[in-house]
């Protein structure tokens, strides 16, 4: 019997987990993020498994290493808080390359209906009996122009449901595809042409704050800014800024920069001593989800049978399909 630690566990990851799991591999499931604090919980165990918020940098590799963990399987598909290089050649990295593309890409258009029709205004107005109308206008999505950063199955994804809409559909990405519906452009001129701007990239070394003040000054005035992807995409500084001076009409967030002490927890008690995040929050025209996009029945099923497929490939010494190539 293999045992694996899993880090960063929610309830509802448990009842996903339960359902697929193997006779074969025992699972420990941890509340606690995996850091430098908590690597010792994996003692003992054969392999690990990981989400967005923990910290898998080089300590913690080593000490992994050292307790005899050669495996840690993300139960995502961004890696970008694994130390890849310190990675090589002590602990394999696997993932869950897609789950439900479809989840994300419907949370932000949930996010888009939401910002424009003013949902979270008319929600809280009808429960106190306020039946008015002022202040609520939107705009037709049909015949505006989406912007894409990004078209792999997620962007691909939510350009179909774009599509749906009636929208002109603009992408950008360094590798175009012919399965992406709308039309590729340069960066700058998605960026000028865009109602709204959605992120569907990976959050990598080159494209950390993509959109920052440079960038949101080439952008319509009014723009709407979606981020469903990570967090540093976007200087939120910058963001702010837009927002105080008009130039971004509205932001749909469901991840942010400093999200990793947050999100996924209940301060509901307590007094946020994140100054930029309270901010954005007490802004009317922005939502903040946390990191919520993948949540389905349908994505979770899929990041347990993946994950436990992961494990099984790696305890029996087949090919790790899903492995990260480092
Ligand atoms: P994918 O790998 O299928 O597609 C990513 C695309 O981005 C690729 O086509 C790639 O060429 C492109 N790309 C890379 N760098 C770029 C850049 N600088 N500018 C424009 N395009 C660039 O990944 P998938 O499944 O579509 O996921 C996209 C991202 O969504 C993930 O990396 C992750 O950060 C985020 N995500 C968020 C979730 C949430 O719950 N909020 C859940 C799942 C993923």
């Amino acid at each position: 019997m293999k045992t694996v630690a899993f880090f960063d566990t929610k309830p509802y990851d448990k009842e996903s987990f339960e359902r697929y799991k193997s006779e074969d591999i025992n699972i420990r499931f941890f509340e606690n993020k995996l850091n430098a604090d908590t690597v010792s919980m994996a003692a003992c165990c054969d392999a690990v498994c990981a989400f967005v918020n923990d910290s898998i940098d080089s300590y913690v590799l080593e000490q992994l290493e050292k307790f005899g963990v050669g495996l840690i399987t993300m139960r995502c598909a961004g890696y970008n808080n694994v130390d890849l290089k310190a990675a090589r050649g002590r602990v394999k990295i696997a993932r869950v390359p897609a789950y439900s593309p479809y989840a994300v890409a419907e949370h932000s258009m949930g996010m888009i209906l939401l910002l424009n029709r003013k949902l979270h205004r008319a929600y809280i107005r009808t429960r106190d009996h306020n039946f008015s109308l002022e202040g609520l206008t939107g705009f037709d999505l049909y015949g505006k122009t989406v912007g894409i950063i990004g078209t792999g199955k997620i962007g691909r994804s939510f350009a179909d449901i774009c599509r749906g809409f009636g929208m002109n559909i603009l992408g950008f990405d360094p590798y175009p595809t012919d399965e992406f519906c709308g039309k590729y452009v340069s960066l700058d001129e998605l960026l000028s042409q865009s109602d709204i701007i959605s992120l569907h990239c990976p959050l990598t070394k080159e494209n950390l704050h993509l959109i920052n003040n440079e960038t949101i000054e080439k952008m319509k005035k009014g723009v709407f800014i979606i981020n469903t992807s990570r967090g540093k995409l976007i200087d939120t500084q910058a963001l702010i800024n837009g927002l105080k001076s008009g130039r971004v009409g509205a932001a749909g967030l469901d991840v942010y920069e400093e999200e990793t002490e947050l999100f996924f927890e209940d301060f509901s008690e307590e007094i946020i001593k994140d100054d930029t995040l309270s901010t954005l929050i007490s802004m009317p025209n922005v939502i903040v989800t946390s990191h919520q996009a993948f949540l389905t029945r349908e994505a979770l099923d899929a990041i347990a049978q993946t994950t436990i497929k992961n494990l099984e490939d790696y305890f029996s010494g087949s090919e790790l399909e899903n492995e990260v190539v480092i």
